[in-house]
């Protein structure tokens, strides 16, 4: 039978700072069995969009789109925060629900029509997907879906991806 994923989420009020409650999926990703159901049900959302890529920014969307990629038999591309990418990059600027920030992606990371799934753990206010696509459609990827263990209704997110095929898992 299904677990109920929202078994494996630890809600931490007031972190990173005071006011925020924080969504954290350190208990799903040690628990092999939650980690596997979170991981195949984003497989099978992605299945028919001939996915040739997945993208996911750092830190939380690699945990969540490095297995996603091996399922499906497909690479990985990271979007970086600053100073971490090596070679030239594209970047792509927002802010958070507690700060603001930058994404890089390598400029061959992505080849011109490659479809792509972007993945994260978490959608807030919506800045870092949106950096993310940003990023992929800079170098002339085809975002075909963005799939997320967590949506917080109440940031909003989702509006700033109005267009694009969208899965979230559970909802807070
Ligand atoms: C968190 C989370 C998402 C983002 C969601 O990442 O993992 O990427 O915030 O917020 P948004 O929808 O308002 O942009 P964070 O920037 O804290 O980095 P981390 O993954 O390195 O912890
Ligand atoms: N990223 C942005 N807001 C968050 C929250 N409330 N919990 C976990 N990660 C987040």
């Amino acid at each position: 039978m299904a677990l109920d994923l929202h078994d494996y989420v630890a809600s931490i009020p007031d972190y990173p700072e005071k006011g925020v409650l924080f969504r954290d999926i350190s208990p799903l990703m040690a628990d092999g069995e939650a980690y596997h159901q979170a991981t195949d049900q984003i497989v099978q959302f992605a299945r028919d969009k001939g996915v040739e890529m997945i993208v996911g920014p750092e830190a939380r969307g690699f945990i969540v789109g490095c297995p996603v990629a091996f399922e499906l038999g497909v690479g990985f591309a990271p979007a970086r925060k600053k100073g971490k990418l090596p070679r030239e990059t594209v970047k792509a600027e927002y802010s958070l629900e507690y700060g603001k920030s930058a994404l890089y992606m390598h400029k061959d990371a992505i080849k011109p029509g490659q479809k792509v799934l972007v993945t994260d753990d978490l959608l807030a206010t919506g800045g870092t997907i949106s950096a993310t696509i940003d990023l992929v459609e800079q170098l002339g990827g085809i975002v075909v879906g963005c799939a997320f263990i967590i949506e917080l209704k109440d940031l909003h997110g989702r509006d700033k991806i109005k267009g694009y095929d969208m899965l979230s898992l559970m909802e807070y």
